[in-house]
């Protein structure tokens, strides 16, 4: 099928990369071989810088507040996990912020104008959105899902996770395959963050990723599938490039495509357009995520 049967918005999500610039300061690729790094570059994009400082503290609040309706004052410790993964850490969905999805009947009705993921996002990712400031943490989650994303996507609801200063981090893991679909996207707030991400056939292929506070960035395909990720418990494994990257409390807000997608993602690569896979939603019904 020719590229330019595509959505605008499924192209630009195919062709956005992590670039050299933001490689070589946020990127640790030393122990992955040479002919591979292109393609981490391409399943893990990290864009510094997304949100803007009121941005944060916005989202910050809004998602400390939650945190405390949902759970007051406790916090968890390794065994309250029901796999053990994260330690020190509160967590909570936050349903109402989804922003309003396209549904798929507004989908098939936007086929012929094209997408809002803008034409700039071809080849490039998107710059911080200087002077646009969005004020309600909805705003952000449906700005993130247009201006990456192809628009037929579905995603399930964000989930809070706070991270305790000092203490908390998340053991290497692949997040769970029935939770979510072909990517796992992240915003951090209140601190920088080391995540460390481990080939599991081959744990002698490693790289790190230096997360700022106010970076959005996401796994995807060979990353998201085939590399457990983490971020490291003990204060001194907290590195990068050699240098120790203090740990504040870290909030960040994880948003994950829908695994009813995943035959979606398939027929998109495939070429279908988002119309076609909407058509065919349209008679498909929707599946629980499971809590
Ligand atoms: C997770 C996870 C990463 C992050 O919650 O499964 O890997 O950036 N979080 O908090
Ligand atoms: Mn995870």
């Amino acid at each position: 099928m020719e590229s330019s049967d595509i959505d605008p918005g499924t192209l630009a999500y195919q062709q956005l990369r992590t670039p050299p610039s933001i490689a070589s300061t946020h990127f640790d690729l030393s122990r992955i071989p040479t002919s591979e790094r292109a393609q981490i570059l391409q399943d893990f994009i990290l864009v510094p810088g997304y949100l803007s400082p009121e941005e944060q503290e916005m989202l910050l609040a809004a998602a400390a507040k939650k945190l405390k309706r949902a759970l007051g004052k406790q916090v968890r410790y390794e065994d309250g996990h029901f796999d053990g993964v994260i330690t020190r850490y509160r967590e909570c969905s936050a349903t109402d912020w989804a922003g309003a999805a396209p549904s798929a009947s507004e989908v098939l009705d936007d086929r012929d104008k094209g997408t809002t993921a803008s034409e700039t996002l071809l080849s490039t990712i998107p710059q911080s959105p200087q002077g646009t400031n969005r004020t309600s943490p909805s705003e952000v989650m449906q700005s993130i899902k247009q201006e990456f994303f192809p628009p037929c996507w579905k995603w399930v609801a964000p989930h809070i996770l706070e991270l305790e200063a000092g203490r908390g981090g998340i053991k290497p893991h692949v997040d769970h395959l029935d939770a979510s679909g072909e990517v796992v996207a992240g915003l951090c707030l209140g601190s920088d963050a080391v995540m460390e991400l481990i080939h599991e056939g081959d744990p002698e292929k490693q790289f790190r990723v230096l997360l700022p506070k106010g970076c959005f960035y996401f796994q995807r395909d060979t990353v998201r599938y085939h590399y457990k990720h983490g971020i490291p418990i003990e204060l001194e494994d907290h590195q990068f490039k050699g240098k120790v990257i203090p740990k504040d409390r870290r909030i960040s807000i994880m948003l994950r495509v829908s695994v009813i997608m995943l035959t979606t993602v398939v027929s998109v690569q495939n070429g279908s357009t988002c119309s076609e896979v909407a058509k065919k939603e349209l008679n498909t019904p929707a599946t629980p995520y499971p809590s």
